[in-house]
């Protein structure tokens, strides 16, 4: 909240930056600013956290290994522990909350396989958002978000997982379904949506092992049953369920926010846009610019496992650090003009997959497909615009995106 001078007050605790408040959700940089400059690091009693806002502390944090990462490691009511389901215990979650040992024995092989199958698959990728684009209508005012910036990271994911394509709308549904367990106030409806899509998408997958160890495919499925067969991915059934889910929830909304975080950003900054057009080599750092000003994750946490300090802080055993990473991308200390939008200068590396062992594993492929998408489609639509209307941020916290964006052509 601004006083009568404009001056931003302090937050005093985390959820003042979240998307649940509405200033924050049309906007959170003023409140991360404020936060950088005043309480860069921050206890919030109430969510049982500290809360970083600064590159230096963030990128510290994000690479110690020194740190675990699943919620049920800190302490009693923390905000990490208020996020997680029920039944999320550690022989349950996927590579992002797992800890040592675990973490070094399931994400090595799965990131392998992974990479070399988006290296495999670059051209089917980038036919796929070429059709999606195409798709879309020729002319008038239309939902980019619908269209284009949903559909296209969950058709990329199915493709690389080896998806059936006549279970392609059953997949898509259920994976709708379970990214509802992104949202901590989700209704009892929501929840049960939820429920049923992540039993659903179990079944398929155990379904697909099993046909793929039978016959093998052209497909990522295909690819860790038979490294599992031969020893080299030495995880359970279960594990490879568990992370070919984590595939789905933490790549698509994900994707789908760089999408139309972008779009927005060129769409009101007609000179970026413009010098895009004018050097389609700028394409990699057009993504990066667009990472780093509106993060589409805000914010990473990690637990201490002992007492000791953190960004100078004395902190103890058991206690959460969140790091926002939003604030982080825009710290003055290490980006000049950190709120201006330009990607005509090469800029130090963001954090907005985060850092160290747990960065994000599917950095390169939603990097592949947003580059893809900004080439793509502002070719097909040399003059889109943005139409009047009132931008609706969505209400979840730590993610940064759009619920719809009209454009008009
Ligand atoms: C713009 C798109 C994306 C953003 C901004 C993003 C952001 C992040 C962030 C911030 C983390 C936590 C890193 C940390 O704590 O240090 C993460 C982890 C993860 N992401 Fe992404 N992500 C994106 C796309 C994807 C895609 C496309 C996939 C999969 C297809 C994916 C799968 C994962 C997984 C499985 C993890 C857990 C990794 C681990 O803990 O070892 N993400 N992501």
């Amino acid at each position: 909240m601004a006083d009568d001078e404009g001056t931003i007050a302090v937050p005093q605790s985390v959820i003042e930056v979240t998307a649940f408040m509405p200033d924050a959700r049309n906007d959170p940089h003023p409140k991360l600013k404020a936060l950088r400059e005043n309480c860069p690091v921050m206890r919030d009693e109430m969510a049982k956290t500290w809360f970083l806002t600064r590159y230096g502390d963030v990128r510290a944090t994000v690479n110690d290994r020194s740190f675990v990462r699943h919620p049920l490691q800190s302490e009693e009511g923390s905000i990490s522990r208020q996020l997680i389901e029920d039944d999320e215990a550690p022989s349950r979650t996927s590579i992002l909350f797992l800890d040592e040992p675990d973490h070094s024995r399931v994400r090595p092989p799965l990131a392998k396989a992974f990479y070399t199958r988006i290296n495999k698959m670059k051209s089917q990728i980038e036919a796929i958002v070429d059709e999606t684009i195409e798709a879309a209508p020729a002319s008038g005012r239309f939902d980019l978000m619908a269209e284009i910036a949903v559909p296209i990271p969950v058709l990329v994911i199915a493709r690389i997982l080896g998806v059936d394509e006549d279970r392609l709308p059953e997949f898509r549904q259920w994976s709708e379904d379970v990214i509802l367990g992104l949202n901590p106030v989700r209704t009892p409806e929501e929840t049960a949506r939820m429920e049923t899509g992540s039993i659903a998408l179990d079944t398929y997958f155990r379904e697909l092992m099993e046909a793929r160890r039978a016959a093998p495919g052209d497909d990522l499925i295909s690819d860790m049953v038979q490294l599992q067969a031969s020893g080299d991915a030495p995880l359970s059934d279960d594990e490879l369920v568990i992370n070919l889910g984590a595939l789905l929830v933490g790549g698509n909304l994900t994707t789908t926010d760089l999408i139309g975080n972008g779009v927005w950003l060129f769409l009101t900054h007609p000179d970026q846009m413009a010098a895009l057009k004018a050097d389609p080599g700028l394409g990699a750092q057009a993504v990066e610019e667009v990472l780093r000003f509106e993060a589409p994750v805000s914010a990473t946490s990690r637990i201490l496992e002992t007492d000791k300090a953190v960004a100078g802080c004395p902190m103890k055993h058991r206690q959460v650090v969140f790091c926002s990473l939003a604030s982080a991308n825009r710290d003055a200390e290490t980006f000049d003009a950190p709120d201006a939008f330009d990607i005509t200068v090469k800029r130090p590396s963001h954090v907005a997959f985060g850092g160290g062992p747990h960065i994000c594993i599917g950095a390169p492929l939603a990097r592949m497909e947003a580059r893809r998408v900004y080439q793509k489609l502002f070719e097909r639509y040399p003059d889109m615009r943005l139409p009047e209307q009132d931008l609706v941020w969505r209400a979840l916290p730590f993610f940064r995106g759009l619920e719809r964006l009209d454009v008009e052509i």
